[in-house]
């Protein structure tokens, strides 16, 4: 039987990586995609890297018409929901915006799940559900959710809140909410990778636009934070691990009848902003034209994964290194400067 999964957001950055390991996996993904925030030469890459171009759904999440047509025409084996705006500031600009799209969109596939009894999903969250971790800041799944700092935040929030409610009146319905750190990195082919609208919001392609020099300075955000040199922390994680991670959390569900798994999905390891510059530049030889500025507003403190509920329940875990990571990055970028 094929085994069709509905990726919506197929085309982006992670979806697109996903798309890849689905593949490999025996897996048949449907992209759907809208391209608002997707690059159409995703599509030639992915060719490039599968040998074929997989199937795409043009088309908008939050179209429920549209939606159910795709439901109608394939027999889906689960869906992987990514489409969703994921700005943070923004969604501080333009919150309705945020709420609009982010939640319609996950009430449109979940109906659709209902009505043609499909049952697994797996849905993409995100660690700004803990908010300001108080205390540890190794976050387990168990930690209660905390007050998300944006717009953004909060339709993530309030995405976990509706499919936890959905679940209780749809027994039958699988549902693994993965929440993840920092995704970095590209494909090793780098035939895909992420496509930064305007200038970057986050710290791996404003390194590396700032490296290649696309952007003069890196700011780095405050230096008066309580870790270990004054810098935020975060746990990044290769964007090729967080693909696989989606695809044993299909399989996980496919045993499953009536779970759901909220699951972290990150390396376990804290790194600070300027660590992860330093890596950069003893990794690529490249010096980085950065200075400290004001903090961001927004922004916690530290914050890392627990993964060893990922390791238990999944049988995943990351593999791949943050100078993996970085040598992916930049050797993306160099290829992107190199095709302009
Ligand atoms: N940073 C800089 N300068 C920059 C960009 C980022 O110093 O130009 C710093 C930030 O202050 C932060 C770290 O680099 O300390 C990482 O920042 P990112 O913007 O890359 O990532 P965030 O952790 O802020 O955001 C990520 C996701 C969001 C999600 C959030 C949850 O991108 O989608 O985690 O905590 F909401």
């Amino acid at each position: 039987m094929s085994k069709y999964v509905l990726v919506t957001g197929g085309a982006g950055y992670i979806g697109s990586h996903t798309v890849v390991s689905l593949s490999e996996n025996g897996y048949i993904p449907l992209i759907l995609d809208n391209f608002e925030n997707a690059n159409r030469s995703v599509l030639n890459g992915l060719h490039k890297i599968l040998g074929f171009e997989p199937i795409l759904l043009e088309g908008d999440v939050c179209d429920n018409d549209f939606l159910k047509s795709i439901f109608l025409s394939y027999e889906i084996h689960g869906v992987i929901h990514f489409a969703a705006y994921k700005a943070v500031g923004e969604s501080v600009k333009e919150p309705l915006k945020y709420y609009k799209n982010n939640l319609l969109g996950l009430i449109n596939i979940l109906n659709n799940m209902i009505e043609f009894r499909i049952k697994n999903l797996v849905f993409s969250s995100s660690c700004t559900v803990y908010g300001e971790p108080k205390g540890i800041k190794e976050m387990i799944e168990e930690t209660p959710k905390n007050s998300p700092n944006s717009p953004y935040g909060w339709t993530k929030w309030m995405s976990e809140q509706i499919i936890e409610d959905v679940i209780k009146a749809n027994p039958s319905l699988n549902i693994a909410v993965l929440r993840y750190f920092n995704p970095v990195g590209a494909h090793k082919s780098v035939f895909i990778g992420e496509f930064p609208i305007g200038k970057p919001n986050n710290l791996m392609p404003y390194i590396t636009q700032t490296a290649i020099g696309k952007q003069e300075k890196l700011i780095v955000f405050g230096n008066d934070y309580p870790t270990i040199d004054g810098t935020c922390v975060r746990d990044y994680i290769h964007v090729i691990d967080l693909a696989e991670a989606h695809v044993k959390a299909i399989s996980f569900l496919e045993s499953k009848s009536g779970v759901l798994e909220a699951i972290n999905i990150g390396t376990g390891k804290g790194l600070s902003v300027l660590e992860i510059i330093n890596a950069f530049t003893i990794e690529t030889g490249v010096q980085i034209n950065w200075e400290f500025g004001p903090k961001r507003k927004g922004d916690v403190t530290e914050i890392f994964a627990n993964a060893n509920k990922a390791k238990t329940i999944l049988g995943w875990e990351a593999k791949l290194s943050i100078n993996d990571a970085i040598n992916d990055a930049w050797n993306w970028e160099k290829k992107l400067a190199a095709t302009k």
